[in-house]
């Protein structure tokens, strides 16, 4: 066991338990056709949306919905939440393997130091983050970071046509079936081709490439953490060297140290929400860096795309759906006249997850425990309204149609229980995915192709223009 997990064993036994009986309830076969290395051009079915698309190739992480699993790197989640924490999960995306004690720790020192970033919280001080939507400021302060410590706009900085843009970009027609050119892959040379200005200081950095990465993992808390205390009317706070990332993160958000319990039960949250395959955001962050933008911008993107109430912005739904149903005896009043009204249920359903979400195994019981462990009856009766609505949900819609609770319906009892302010709940969750998006960016730039699907034109052809004076 991680030894600083020694004073929340219960946690891990939670963990434990709930590994045990996701494994018991479905079978450990991967699926041959998403596990293995593809060979371009691939055939696929596409539905709307890209529905079934294969983008790329990944080595980051895999997510089979049919069984409810979820893998980093070879990892199974529940593993790593069980022993591991948020910043080695961090390490293991980005690099692919867990690191040795010398290496975690020179990570670790980097993490501390890129949490300071005085420059970008200065900067987002002075706009009125008060009457700003939280992931917006979240947003704004991603892009203020690209300044803090990379040379990014310096013109020696530029990258070059030669460096970036291989001269097939344009050779295969859109018309052609895609052809799988080896050639018509360019790679990212800048980091071999750019040399830093000289006369720079030694701790700027590229604007894409691991320290970047590291640089807005660490940055991103700081800024979520300067948003709520802003939007509470009091000064951002400076991290604290001695916090760890969760503890950290709980401390810049609320202005309390958190008890052990708390620290751990966040930082598996974190760990949780740190990757989940192609998902909107990921694929925004992906699109944005594959035009050669910096991980700045890409990463602004994935905020901005998990913003969206059919994406990260469901745990806030779903607290506010539990206060409207207002007490666990409305429960089957309230779900029935949705289900009569044919409404989505928050926090239930995902496109990928036609199981019980691995996530949710968790994040249930740690909801469970951390209620029993608060003398607060609001929040006892919001979990027990919880409890009944998933068993309302699961009775019907689990058996008709696969749908289940997902990652979000118990996150949010999880932060409040933590004291976190509703509206903070999105901006935690882009904390942990600046893991997965930089990690996969990262990993898709080795062999970068600009993102390009196609539509099919549905509209006429033979329009004659009529001079506005004409038109009624
Ligand atoms: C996440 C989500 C968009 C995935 O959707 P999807 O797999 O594309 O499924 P669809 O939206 O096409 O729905 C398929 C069917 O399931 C139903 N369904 C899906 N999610 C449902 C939910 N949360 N509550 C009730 N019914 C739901 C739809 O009404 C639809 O029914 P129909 O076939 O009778 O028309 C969807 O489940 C949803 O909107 N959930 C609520 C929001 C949420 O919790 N999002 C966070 C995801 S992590």
């Amino acid at each position: 066991m991680n030894k600083c997990h020694k004073k929340t064993k219960e946690i891990t036994e939670i963990i434990l338990k709930a590994k045990k009986k996701a494994t018991s309830e479905v079978d450990t076969k991967a699926e041959s056709e998403f596990v293995k290395n593809i060979k371009w051009p691939v055939d696929c079915v596409v539905g709307p949306g890209l529905e079934g698309a294969i983008a790329c190739e990944s080595k980051v992480g895999y997510v089979n919905g049919s069984k409810g699993w979820l893998v980093y790197r070879g990892y199974d989640i529940f593993e790593l939440c069980a022993h591991s924490s948020f910043e080695e999960v961090s390490y293991l995306l980005l690099y692919g393997k867990l690191p040795s004690e010398n290496q975690f720790n020179k990570f670790k020192e980097k993490l501390i130091d890129y949490r300071n970033i005085p420059k970008t919280i200065r900067l987002l001080s002075s706009f009125p983050v008060q009457e700003m939507n939280a992931m917006g400021a979240l947003r704004l302060g991603t892009n203020l970071m690209r300044q803090e410590c990379t040379f990014v706009d310096r013109e020696e900085y530029k990258p070059g046509v030669k460096t970036t843009i291989s001269a097939d970009e344009d050779s295969i027609p859109m018309e052609t079936r895609p052809m799988g050119e080896r050639k018509a892959i360019y790679s990212l040379k800048r980091a071999e081709g750019i040399k830093k200005p000289s006369g720079l200081s030694k701790d700027l950095h590229m604007p894409v490439g691991f320290e970047s990465a590291l640089h807005l993992i660490s940055g991103i808390p700081t800024i979520a953490g300067a948003v709520a205390r802003l939007r509470a009317g009091e000064l951002p706070l400076n991290p604290d060297p001695e916090l760890s990332h969760a503890a950290n993160l709980i401390y810049m958000l609320t202005g309390r140290r958190p008890s052990a319990i708390e620290e751990r039960i966040m930082d598996i949250a974190l760990i949780l929400h740190a990757d989940h395959g192609m998902n909107a955001s990921t694929f925004a962050t992906m699109v944005v860096a594959s035009t050669l933008s910096d991980l700045y911008f890409a990463i602004g993107s994935g905020v901005a795309a998990l913003n969206g109430s059919l994406h990260g912005g469901a745990n806030e739904r779903v607290i506010n759906m539990l206060a409207e149903i207002g007490s666990s005896d409305n429960v089957k009043k309230w779900y029935k006249k949705k289900r009569e009204k044919k409404e989505k249920i928050s926090g239930f359903g995902h496109r990928v997850y036609k199981a019980y979400d691995p996530r949710a195994r968790v994040l249930g019981p740690l909801a469970n425990f951390l209620v029993k462990s608060k003398n607060d009856s609001k929040i006892k009766d919001l979990l027990k309204t919880a409890k009944n609505l998933e068993g309302e949900v699961v009775a019907s819609l689990g058996k008709e149609k696969k749908i289940f609770p997902n990652v979000d319906f118990y996150s949010g009892i999880v932060y409040s229980c933590l004291d976190i302010p509703t509206e903070l709940f999105t901006p935690i969750f882009a904390v942990s995915r600046a893991s997965g998006w930089t990690a996969r960016v990262l990993e898709y730039l080795k062999n970068n192709r600009i993102f390009r699907p196609r539509a099919v034109y549905s509209g006429p052809l033979d329009e004659k223009y009529t001079p506005i004076s004409k038109r009624k």
